[in-house]
């Protein structure tokens, strides 16, 4: 398998293209299912996930076109069409290795009037149901089976009726499922208290794009009126908000000057003022935003919360950074309940973090050492990678199949900007 190999101490400077985003183009390459027209996404970033997602596609009867991007350009253009379904299940062997395959329930229902997909199980971060899925999806209208590990959705008389759904909790992927099972409803539907996530306003501008009625689109109450057909679109995936906020603790602690280009400051306002209050300067460019660091990074005291609170997903990459601080930061985990699968191997690098159920307190070290490492989880695999950079001596990340699931040419862009950083292929 392979490995990435770091030799920390190089300060990052210069700039860094953000891709598409991972959590969005994962939802945007579903709403493919809707028509028998094309969708073409451009930006699509290169990445494991979104080939595995192709390949999904591909066995509902979809067809996926990539067009001849450069080898050494960033993204990808991807034209997808469903002209007729050949199938409307998702089995088991798929949704296990890619639980966004479950954004494909919505879709099926909406289009074929029916969708038989595995239920995904646990992953690394923890329990991750879909009871909120399903339940939107049967205030819509849809009659729900389980059986033998799959779900079982039907519309009755093929096209959900409509209705109205409050999430008793923020959740985004049950959202994204209700939304797109929602565009072709016959009558109206309404999500009150539905995820916000900028991932979310993509999905409803690329459905809008394909001739959807949403309103209060951004805002925490979605009303879809249901139209009889959708056409397809030309839709740009939004920046990777998370990648960029990755590269940006990255240079943090590496005390670095970098250039998101490409980031969207009005997109991750939380994580901006993470990072000022670790002492970062910040500033919008025309470009993208620029974050500098000189000297070790303050405490911090972040809670993970649904957007526009700070991001679950950047929780692992700020607790490397806060490794170095000068003090104790605190950091609380309300969405997941096992989400500090990186404590370990932090802790095998010389971090000083002590886990108590939800929360955990990072007391900041004078140094890291290098060593072998491995995570869970994709997130966990970046706070490694960032830990690295900045320790003394080598560090070889394992399991880089994680990385490679949600950061396109993660070495090449570190390399750019001066990280000694190379991947070691097991050939
Ligand atoms: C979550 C994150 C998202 C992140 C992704 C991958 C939030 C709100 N969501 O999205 O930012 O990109 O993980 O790390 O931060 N839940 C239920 N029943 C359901 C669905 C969810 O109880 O049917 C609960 C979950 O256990 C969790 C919370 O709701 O505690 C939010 O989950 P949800 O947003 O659905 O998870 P993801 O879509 O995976």
């Amino acid at each position: 398998m392979d490995q990435i190999v770091i030799r920390g101490g190089q300060r990052l400077k210069g700039r860094i293209p953000i891709s598409g985003a991972k959590n969005a183009a994962l939802t945007l390459l579903p709403c493919a299912l809707l028509t028998d027209e094309p969708l073409t996404l451009r930006n699509l970033p290169r990445l494991a996930d979104v080939d595995g997602f192709g390949h999904l596609l591909n066995q509902l009867g979809c067809s996926t076109t990539i067009e001849g991007s450069r080898p050494e350009d960033f993204g990808r253009v991807m034209t997808a069409r469903a002209t007729t379904l050949t199938s409307t299940v998702a089995p088991y062997d798929i949704v296990r290795k890619m639980r966004a395959s479950i954004l494909v329930l919505g879709p099926l229902l909406a289009r074929a009037g029916e969708a038989t997909v595995s239920l995904p199980g646990g992953c690394a971060i923890g329990n991750r149901p879909i009871d909120l899925h399903l339940k939107a999806l049967e205030a819509f209208g849809a009659e729900i089976e389980l059986a033998s590990g799959y779900v079982k959705a039907s519309a009755p008389g093929g096209r959900l009726a409509g209705g109205k759904f409050t999430f008793p909790v923020v959740s985004v992927g049950a959202t994204e499922n209700a939304v797109m099972a929602a565009v072709l409803a016959k009558g109206t539907c309404i999500l009150e208290n539905a995820a916000r996530e900028p991932e979310i306003v993509d999905l409803c501008n690329c459905l809008v794009a394909m001739g959807a009625e949403i309103d209060g689109i951004g805002t925490e109450t979605l009303t879809i009126e249901g139209v009889d057909r959708l056409h397809g679109a030309t839709y740009r995936v939004m920046a990777d908000r998370i990648e960029a906020g990755s590269y940006a603790c990255a240079a943090v602690i590496t005390e670095g000057d970098v250039e998101l280009v490409g980031a969207k400051a009005d997109e991750m306002e939380a994580t901006l003022a993470a990072l000022r209050e670790a002492g970062a300067t910040v500033e919008e460019t025309k470009a993208g935003i620029r974050v500098a660091m000189s000297g070790r990074a303050q405490p911090v005291t972040l809670s993970t919360a649904p957007y526009p609170g700070f991001a679950t997903d950047m929780q692992a990459q700020f607790m490397a950074m806060a490794t170095l601080g000068t003090g104790a930061s605190l950091f609380t985990e309300t969405i997941f309940e096992n989400r500090y699968m990186h404590v370990p191997e932090l802790a095998r690098m010389g971090c000083d973090i002590d886990v108590r159920g939800r929360s955990a307190v990072v007391r900041g070290v004078e140094k890291l050492i290098g060593a072998p490492v491995m995570a869970t989880d994709l997130r966990a695999s970046m706070s490694l990678i960032i830990a690295g950079l900045a320790a003394e001596g080598q560090t070889e990340v394992n399991r880089v199949y994680h990385l490679d699931r949600g950061y396109e040419r993660l070495e090449e862009k570190l390399q750019a900007v001066g990280a000694d950083i190379e991947r070691i292929s097991a050939g």
